[in-house]
């Protein structure tokens, strides 16, 4: 049996495949791949492993004859037409829980640099501007003690709430459903959008891209923010309206924002990068040397369950 991997992922996952002695075709070229070139790739594997960055439509999942599994190297899905997928019998999983703590952590590391202008005080200082300690330089936010509001409290969303306790946060979230065990755990309260969004002093994303949730945060919803918030995006970048933002930052209704994930990556809007109260990371959320690896074996041995014909552990359908 074939698998083709749009691109190389740690050895640790390969391992897996290759114990199995399937046959492992990799896209050879450190890019991403052309739509093309994925067909092409596909068109006799029996699975695919994909990036987040690759578009698995309908073109895609047509043009393959044997497919019986995608395997996507993230937790999020979004990029897959799933509900194609499993209309023609093919199973999707992806990978969640080994990256969400590192998530968790990228996100506190955003939230600090933003309310604290880190970066901006990195160019400072490159840019040789220091005259010395002043009473007013580069005044920022307070992170310790502040309201931070958590949208989408998953698995991410409560773990950024357990670093929130940690610096002394009042934890508000907004979830299609009530967390109990969160709440006890971490004192969080559970309230509408609205209320989140005109209490909070840190608004930070955490739901998957959906219908429901592209644009979440639009004009409407930047009227409603506190004066002088920070956005803090880790999600996706097509869950805020990306010019709403930009007027907001502009005007100074948000006090900065952190940003790991752009409107159609691998673009990214040329005023964010005149901006200097924003914070821009090249969506590293799952960066880390453990968690990527933790990631390609996870992917690879659910790939391998269903071409073994077991149920695998990590199904999205
Ligand atoms: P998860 O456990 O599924 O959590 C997502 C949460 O969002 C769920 O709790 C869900 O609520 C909530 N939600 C869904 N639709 C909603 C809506 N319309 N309104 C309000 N809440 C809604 O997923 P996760 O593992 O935490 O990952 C979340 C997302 O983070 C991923 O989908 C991915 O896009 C992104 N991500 C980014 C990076 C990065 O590198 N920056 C890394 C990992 C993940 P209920 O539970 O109440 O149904
Ligand atoms: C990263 O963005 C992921 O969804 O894993
Ligand atoms: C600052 O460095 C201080 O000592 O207050």
């Amino acid at each position: 049996m074939k698998i083709f991997l749009t691109r190389k992922i740690p050895d640790d996952g390969i391992k897996v495949l290759k114990n199995h002695e399937f046959q492992v075709d990799i896209f050879p070229e450190n890019r991403q791949p052309t739509k093309e070139e994925i067909i092409k790739g596909v068109r006799d594997a029996d699975a695919l492993i994909s990036l987040l960055s690759d578009p698995i439509d309908r073109e895609v999942i047509d043009s393959a004859r044997n497919l019986k599994v995608i395997g996507n190297y993230a937790v999020g899905y979004n990029n897959i037409d799933v509900e194609y997928a499993r209309k023609k019998g093919i199973i999707v999983v992806n990978t969640p829980g080994v990256l969400t703590d590192a998530t968790a952590d990228l996100t506190f590391a955003l939230i600090l640099a933003a309310a604290r202008r880190v970066v901006e005080g990195d160019r400072f200082m490159r840019d040789k501007k220091f005259r010395g300690w002043e009473p007013m330089l580069m005044l920022g936010k307070d992170v310790w003690g502040a309201t931070i509001g958590i949208v989408g409290a998953g698995r991410i969303g409560q773990a950024v709430g357990r670093r929130a306790r940690g610096f002394n946060m009042r934890i508000l979230y907004h979830s299609r459903t009530r967390k109990m065990e969160f709440e006890r755990e971490t004192g969080a309260r559970f309230v509408s959008l609205t209320e989140l969004l005109r209490e909070s002093d840190i608004i930070t994303l955490h739901v998957p891209l959906t219908q429901e949730t592209r644009h979440l945060i639009g004009e409407e919803e930047f009227k409603i923010i506190k004066e002088g918030a920070i956005l803090i995006n880790t999600a996706r970048g097509e869950v805020v309206k990306e010019e709403a933002m930009i007027r907001a930052l502009k005007s100074g209704k948000l006090f900065a924002a952190g940003l790991d994930v752009f409107y159609g990556e691998p673009n990214v809007n040329t005023e964010l990068l005149s901006l200097p109260n924003v914070v821009l990371t090249p969506h590293v959320g799952s960066a880390t040397e453990r968690t990527r690896r933790k990631m390609a074996e996870m992917v690879c041995e659910d790939v391998s369950r269903v071409l073994l014909g077991r149920e695998p552990l990590h199904r999205v359908v």
